[in-house]
């Protein structure tokens, strides 16, 4: 490998920019060349390329976002725009990739991997912690800490009022961010896609839990299935006209942000064992951290419908919410 191709795909997520530092310093390490390619497979087709260097990724460590933009791309999900990516890269030599993002990211590697002779590994980044093969997506750190954060303040405001809250966070199909942070602050209750989110369950917590209780959060996960916060606000509303009900819907505030501690060591250790694996004929994986050990999992493997749900968790928020 002499030219690598580095890239983020999809949504943001907090630690990407410590991840593309960390790509890009080892492959200077190891005296391999780097190239940005700006907002993902979208500038891959449109050759929006740029050299970096050691101190082209000097003080983005600590920084939320992108350097390099993100996008989500339409035209690479055909024949013809991934080829017209494949041509860009052979023309400015690019002879692998470093892919950063999650499962939509991957399935494009996946497709693109199979067709031509580019070797691509995959880094997670995402908030949503929903790809198999790593315990942790770079990114998942920093969001649930922004969630419990948010969500303190609204207790100091639901205590003083005697409220009950509906907090919808993010997730997409997938309630681990829910999860987590419903333990981490103390909800009485989580709605969860991969449980069906039991509305009549929720029902009976707030008719049959304690009385002298001044607030209760509910954290709800973003999708479909039991509506959204809004529906299970007016719900709750409902059928309980004396609590006084509120919805927040956190939203994208738990994109943003510097990444933690958590989360730019992962971006780092994975990032250079990224590197590392091209250097070593990888290809078609993503790079993950599986009980503190660097893991390879095929791009097929990686993919969200394999993510399992630890039930316990939801136990523990039932026990620990009487
Ligand atoms: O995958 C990250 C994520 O933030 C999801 O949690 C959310 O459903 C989605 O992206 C939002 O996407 P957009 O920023 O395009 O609205």
């Amino acid at each position: 490998i002499k030219k690598i191709g580095l890239f983020t795909s999809g949504g943001d997520a907090p630690g990407m920019n410590a991840a593309i530092r960390a790509v890009v310093r080892s492959a200077q390490y190891y005296n391999i060349e780097v190239i940005g390619i700006r907002r993902g497979y979208e500038g891959m087709i449109n050759g929006e390329f740029i050299p970096m260097d050691v101190k082209s990724v000097a003080n983005i460590i600590q920084r939320g976002g992108t350097i390099l933009k993100t996008a989500r791309s339409e035209q690479f999900r055909t024949p013809e725009g991934r080829r017209l990516a494949y041509d860009q890269l052979k023309r400015n030599e690019i002879d692998g990739l470093v892919a950063i993002g999650g499962d939509g990211t991957f399935t494009g590697a996946r497709i693109f991997g199979n067709e031509f002779d580019v070797p691509v590994v995959g880094l997670p980044g995402t908030i949503d912690n929903d790809l198999y093969g790593t315990d942790f997506t770079i990114g998942y750190d920093t969001a649930i800490n922004t969630v419990i954060d948010a969500v303190d303040k609204i207790r100091d405001t639901a205590e003083s009022h005697d409220r009950v809250f509906i907090v919808e966070v993010m997730g997409r199909d997938c309630g681990l961010i829910a999860l987590r942070t419903g333990i981490a602050s103390g909800a009485e209750a989580i709605m969860i896609p991969e449980t069906k989110r039991d509305l009549d369950a929720l029902m009976d917590k707030l008719e049959n839990g304690r009385k002298d209780k001044s607030s209760k959060i509910v954290i709800v996960a973003e999708g479909e299935e039991a509506g959204n916060a809004f529906e299970i606000g007016h719900q709750v509303k409902e059928k309980f006209p004396n609590y006084d009900t509120r919805v927040s819907i956190l939203g994208h505030i738990q994109r943003g942000g510097k990444p933690t501690c958590m989360d730019r060591v992962l971006a780092s250790r994975i990032g250079v064992a990224a590197v590392e694996a091209l250097r070593d004929g990888h290809r078609n994986e993503m790079i993950g951290i599986v009980h503190n050990e660097i893991s390879y999992t095929p791009f097929e493997h990686a993919c969200k419908h394999n993510v399992e749900i630890n039930a316990n968790f939801l136990k523990i928020v039932e026990i620990l919410s009487i």
